[in-house]
C-alpha cells in the first residue's frame, strides 16, 4: 500500500493542478467506476487520487464515477491494479483491511470505463417484399367479425385499428393471439404498473400514448434531459414498442396489451453511450418502473458474441435485488433477429442472462419466423411479423399508426405487456415468480415439429419456442393464485480442467460433473430454474464449435451451435451460456458437457476448462442471502477449492472424496482450505493432471460420440500448486522424491503452464485491443429490427423456412452505405409511413388491415 499511496499522492498534485484546465469531455479524460465501502467518502477518494468525482452510478449503491486527465490514467490504472491485488491477497489470507485513514482502502472494486460506443445502424428490412405479401391472395377471406365487435363493444374499445390488431384478438385464425381479451373483461388492464421501454424514445405527444405517459419514470440518456422525445428521423422504434404495451383505449390507433398501465421512455439508442449511462438506464427509477422492455442487443449477424459490460451486469443484478421494493425489476429482452444468419440467442449476453426474460417470435400463422433466433435461454415466444402480416401499433406523430412493426423487437413488448397485467393483480410477485408464471402458462405450439423435449417437470421445452407462446389470460389467472417461490439459491462448481484437443467431425469431447445430494443440501438448493455454464475453449474458428449440455435425466440443452458466419479465431473466453431447459429438474447426478468441432478442416482447438452453475429455489428460505454482484472473471482460474474438487467425478468408478467437514456454508467458504479427507490417487502421469488413471485411455478413447456415455473425459481432482504438501501427495505421483522436491517439480510445471496461459492471454488481449480500435467494430447496440419482417408466406413450416438466406441475398451487391445511409432510412421510413397512413385513411371498411386485398 505504500507504493500505491505514493503514486496516489503524486497523482494527487498533478491531478489537482490540471483538473480545472480540462473540459468535461471524454476526449481528454479517462473515466473509472469505483465501488466504495459505506465508510468511504467519494470526495475524499477523489482528493487522494487527484481525480474528479463525477457522480453516483445510478442506483448501484456505493458505485461512483471518477475521471482524470488522460495522461494520468495509466498511473491510475496501475494504482487500481495494485489495490486490486492487495485486496485479493488479503481476501485469500482472510485478513480484513486495516481501518486507517487511507481512503483507498475503501475501494472495493474498480473498473475503467470505455468511451461511449456507437451502435450500428438499424437494419432496414426491404419493404418491397412486405408490399408484395400484403396482397397475397391466399390470405384473403371473408371473416365473421361478430365476436370481435361484441368484445370491442363490451370493453368500450373504439380504437380505429383495434380490428387490425390480430395479435390481441384474431378473428381470422381463432386462438392465434395473446388470449388477452378474457383478462380485460375481468377488468385486468395493467392499472398501477409502469413499463419502461428502453429504446430510442417515446413520443409523449402521440394522443395514443399521452394518457399513459409516465414522465417520472422517463429519461433521455442520449441528450441528458428529462423527456425521452424522439429527435432523430429514425427514432420510431421505441414509440412503436410503447404502443404495443400501453396505447390507450381511445379513438386513436389501437390499444396496448396493458392499456391502463403507465409507460415510460428511457432513451439510450440514438447516440453512443457508455456503460455508466447504460447501467443507470436499466435501473432508472426502479422503484417506480416495474418492467424494462428491451428490444435491442448486440448485432445479430451470426458472427458477434457480445455481452454487457461488468457494470451493466452489476446493474441487472442490482435491478433484480433492489428494484421494485426488493421484488426485482422485470427485464424483458427480444431474442434477436439473426436466425437467417445462423445466429443464436446464447451468443448475446443480454438474452442469455438469468435475469432477463428472453422472448422470441411466432407469426400469425404460428410459423417460426425466419428471423427469430433459437436458443436454450429462450423462455417464451410472442406474436410478431411473418406470414404476410405484422404488428399494428402506434407510431411517432400525434395520431399516427404503424402497421408493419415486426421482428423479435415486436414480440418482447407483447410479453412485457402481459407481465404488466399479471403484476397488476399480484404486484408482490418477485422477478423469479414472473419467470415461473411464464413457464407455467406458456402454450406449446407445433408440438410435432421435432423441436420439443418432454421435461421431468411435465412441461415441454423447445429451443425454437421456449416453453411456448405467451397466453396473457392464463398468465393473469395463474398469477392470482400463485404461491410465491422461496428465495434464490445457487451452486457454483469449481473450474473443471479439461485441456484436451477437440476432435473434428461427428465426435465430441465429453466432460462430466457430478452433483451430489450432499452438495445440494449444503448449497440449500431444492430444484432448478436456470443452469449456466462458463467455459474456455481455444479455437482457430469459433463458428465450428457446438456445445451440448446433458442433464442427469437426459434433457439436452444446446448451449452453443455452429455458426457459419463466425470466423473469429478466438474460441470462447470465459463465456457464459444459459439454459432454462432444466427448469424444475433436480440437479442431482451426472451432468455432461459435449464439445464438438463440427467441421473437419484446418481450424482446430482445445477445450480448456468449464464450470457449471445451478440456480434455483432454496430449500430453506431463512438461510438464503443475496448473490454477490458479479466481478470480472479471474483469469488465473484457481482450480483450488477443495470442497468442490472433492466432488469431481471420475469415470469409471467415481472417486468420492467427501467434503471437508468444517465448511458448512459453501457460500462463505474459505479459499485455499485443505481437504480434511484425502481422495485416492487418480493420476499417474506426471505433469498431466487431467488424465484419469483407471484406464489410461488413449486419445481415441477420449473422443466420444455424443450421446454415448460409455467413454468419457474425466475430471480428476486438480489441485493447485499452492495447496500444501499433504494435499499434493494425496493426489499426485511422488516421483519418489521428498515433499519439498515434489512441490518444486509441480511448481515448475505450474509456472510453465502459467507462462503459456499468460502468453495466450496477452495475444488475445492484443487481438481484442486491435478489434476495439477498429471503428467498424465499434458498436454498442443494434436495434432488433425485423430482418425478414415481411417475408411473403410460403406455407412451409418455420423450421425449414428460417434457414433461408433470402435477406442475405437481398443485400448482396449493396454496400453498407447504401443500406444504412440516412437517405436509405428516410426512403424506407417514408415508404412505410405511406403504407400505414394508407391503412388509416384509405380503408374505411371494417377489418381493413386484416390481410384482405388492397386496392
Ligand atoms: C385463454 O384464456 C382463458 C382464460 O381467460 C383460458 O381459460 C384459456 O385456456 C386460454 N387459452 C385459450 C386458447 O383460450
Ligand atoms: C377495475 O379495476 C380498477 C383497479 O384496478 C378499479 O379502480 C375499478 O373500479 C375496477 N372496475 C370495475 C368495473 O370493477
Amino acid at each position: 500500500m505504500r507504493i500505491a499511496g505514493s503514486i496516489a499522492i503524486a497523482l494527487g498534485f498533478a491531478g489537482a493542478a490540471s483538473a480545472s484546465l480540462h473540459p468535461r469531455s471524454q476526449e481528454s479524460r479517462d473515466f473509472f467506476a469505483l465501488h466504495l465501502d459505506a465508510d468511504t467518502s467519494p470526495d475524499r477518494v477523489a482528493q487522494v487520487l487527484g481525480a474528479r468525482h463525477e457522480g453516483k452510478i445510478g442506483e448501484l449503491a456505493g458505485h461512483h464515477t471518477f475521471s482524470l486527465p488522460r495522461e494520468k490514467s495509466s498511473d491510475f490504472n496501475a494504482l487500481l491494479k495494485e489495490l486490486q491485488s492487495t485486496r485479493k491477497l488479503r481476501r485469500r489470507s482472510g485478513l480484513t483491511a486495516p481501518r486507517n485513514a487511507d481512503p483507498l482502502e475503501g475501494i472495493l472494486w474498480s473498473h475503467k470505463i470505455a468511451p461511449p460506443r456507437q451502435r450500428l445502424e438499424k437494419r432496414a428490412p426491404p419493404s418491397s417484399s412486405y408490399i408484395a405479401s400484403r396482397s397475397n391472395p391466399s390470405l384473403s377471406s371473408r371473416v365473421d367479425l361478430t365476436a370481435q365487435n361484441e368484445i370491442a363493444t363490451e370493453l368500450g374499445i373504439t380504437d380505429p385499428i383495434f380490428k387490425d390488431q390480430w395479435h390481441l384478438y384474431n378473428p381470422l385464425q381463432p386462438g392465434f393471439d395473446l388470449n388477452v381479451t378474457g383478462a380485460w373483461l375481468n377488468n385486468v388492464t395493467g392499472q398501477g404498473i409502469a413499463v419502461a421501454v428502453v429504446d430510442d424514445g417515446l413520443d409523449m405527444d402521440s394522443k395514443d400514448l399521452k394518457p399513459n405517459y409516465f414522465p417520472e419514470g422517463s429519461w433521455d440518456f442520449n441528450e441528458g434531459s428529462a423527456e425521452p422525445r424522439p429527435l432523430l428521423r429514425d427514432d420510431k422504434h421505441g414509440t412503436r414498442c410503447c404502443g404495443e404495451i400501453a396505447a390507450a383505449k381511445n379513438d386513436v390507433c389501437g390499444v396496448g396489451v396493458a392499456y391502463d398501465s403507465k409507460i415510460s421512455g428511457i432513451r439510450i439508442l440514438s447516440k453512443p453511450i457508455d456503460d455508466v449511462d447504460e447501467a443507470k438506464a436499466i435501473n432508472y427509477e426502479f422503484q417506480k418502473n416495474d418492467i424494462y422492455s428491451c428490444s435491442w442487443g448486440p448485432p445479430d449477424d451470426g458472427a458477434t458474441m457480445d455481452a454487457p459490460g461488468i457494470l451493466i451486469k452489476r446493474a441487472m443484478v442490482n435491478g433484480v435485488q433492489e428494484g421494485r421494493g426488493g421484488k426485482g425489476s422485470i427485464f424483458v429482452f427480444a431474442a434477436g433477429n439473426g436466425a437467417v444468419y445462423g445466429d443464436n440467442c446464447n451468443f448475446d449476453g443480454y438474452t442469455n442472462s438469468i435475469y432477463s426474460i428472453t422472448v422470441g417470435a411466432i407469426d400469425r400463422l404460428e410459423n417460426h419466423p425466419t428471423y427469430s433466433e433459437s436458443c436454450s435461454a429462450q423462455l417464451v415466444v410472442a406474436y410478431s411479423s411473418g406470414s404476410g402480416d405484422a404488428i399494428h401499433t402506434t407510431d411517432v406523430g400525434t395520431d399516427k399508426c404503424f402497421s408493419a412493426h415486426g421482428g423479435t423487437s415486436a414480440a418482447g413488448p407483447l410479453a412485457a405487456g402481459a407481465v404488466a397485467l399479471a403484476l397488476s393483480v399480484r404486484p408482490e410477485l418477485t422477478w423469479r415468480d414472473v419467470q415461473y408464471l411464464m413457464v407455467e402458462t406458456a402454450v406449446p405450439v407445433n408440438v410435432d415439429d421435432g423441436s420439443w423435449q418432454d421435461l421431468p417437470s411435465g412441461k415441454k421445452f423447445s429451443h425454437d419456442w421456449g416453453f411456448g407462446k405467451v397466453d396473457a389470460s392464463s398468465l393473469v389467472e395463474k398469477a392470482l393464485t400463485w404461491e410465491m417461490v422461496k428465495p434464490q439459491a445457487w451452486f457454483h462448481s469449481p473450474w473443471l480442467r479439461v485441456h484436451r484437443s477437440i476432435p473434428q467431425g461427428d465426435k465430441g469431447l465429453l466432460s462430466r460433473y457430478k452433483m451430489t445430494q450432499d452438495q445440494l443440501k449444503k448449497a440449500n438448493l431444492a430444484k432448478l430454474e436456470h443452469v449456466t455454464v462458463t467455459m474456455n475453449i481455444n479455437h482457430a474458428r469459433r463458428g465450428d464449435l457446438s456445445v451440448d449440455l446433458r442433464s442427469p435425466s437426459g434433457i439436452i440443452s444446446e448451449l452453443s451451435v455452429a455458426r457459419k458466419s463466425d470466423n473469429a479465431n478466438i474460441g470462447y473466453v470465459d463465456w457464459t451460456f444459459m439454459s432454462v431447459a432444466h427448469w424444475g429438474e433436480s440437479p442431482e447426478g451426472e451432468w455432461e458437457i459435449i464439445v464438438k468441432d463440427t467441421q473437419v478442416n484446418e481450424f482446430n482447438g482445445d477445450f480448456i476448462d468449464w464450470r457449471i452453475n445451478f440456480w434455483g429455489e432454496a430449500i430453506d428460505a431463512a438461510k438464503t442471502h443475496l448473490h454477490p454482484l458479479p466481478d470480472e472473471h479471474d483469469h488465473d482460474h484457481p482450480y483450488e477449492d477443495p470442497h468442490d474438487i472433492a466432488t469431481v467425478s471420475v469415470d469409471p468408478g467415481p472417486v468420492k472424496t467427501g467434503a471437508p467437514e468444517n465448511i458448512d456454508d459453501h457460500h462463505d467458504r474459505p479459499i485455499n482450505q485443505k481437504p480434511t479427507s484425502t481422495p485416492k490417487p487418480t493420476v499417474t502421469q506426471p505433469g498431466d493432471a487431467s488424465k484419469p488413471t483407471d484406464e489410461n485411455p488413449t486419445d481415441d478413447e477420449l473422443e466420444v460420440v455424443n450421446p454415448s456415455p460409455s467413454t468419457t473425459i474425466s475430471n480428476p481432482p486438480t489441485p493447485s500448486s499452492s495447496s500444501g504438501s499433504d494435499y499434493l501427495s494425496s493426489y499426485l505421483p511422488t516421483f519418489g522424491a521428498s515433499k519439498r522436491t515434489q512441490i518444486w517439480i509441480y511448481a515448475s510445471f505450474a509456472m510453465i503452464i502459467v507462462f503459456f496461459i499468460g502468453l495466450g492471454v496477452y495475444f488475445q488481449l492484443q487481438r481484442i485491443k486491435r478489434r476495439r480500435t477498429n471503428p467498424n467494430d465499434d458498436y454498442e447496440f443494434e436495434m432488433i429490427e425485423d430482418e425478414e419482417e415481411m417475408q411473403p408466406m410460403t406455407g412451409g413450416t418455420g423450421r425449414t423456412q428460417r434457414r433461408g438466406g433470402e435477406l442475405y441475398n437481398a443485400f448482396a451487391g449493396e454496400s453498407d452505405e447504401e443500406i444504412f445511409s440516412d437517405d436509405g432510412h428516410d426512403v424506407y421510413h417514408d415508404r412505410l409511413a405511406d403504407i400505414s397512413e394508407k391503412d388509416n385513411e384509405d380503408d374505411p371498411s371494417p377489418n381493413s388491415g386484416l390481410l384482405s386485398e388492397k386496392p
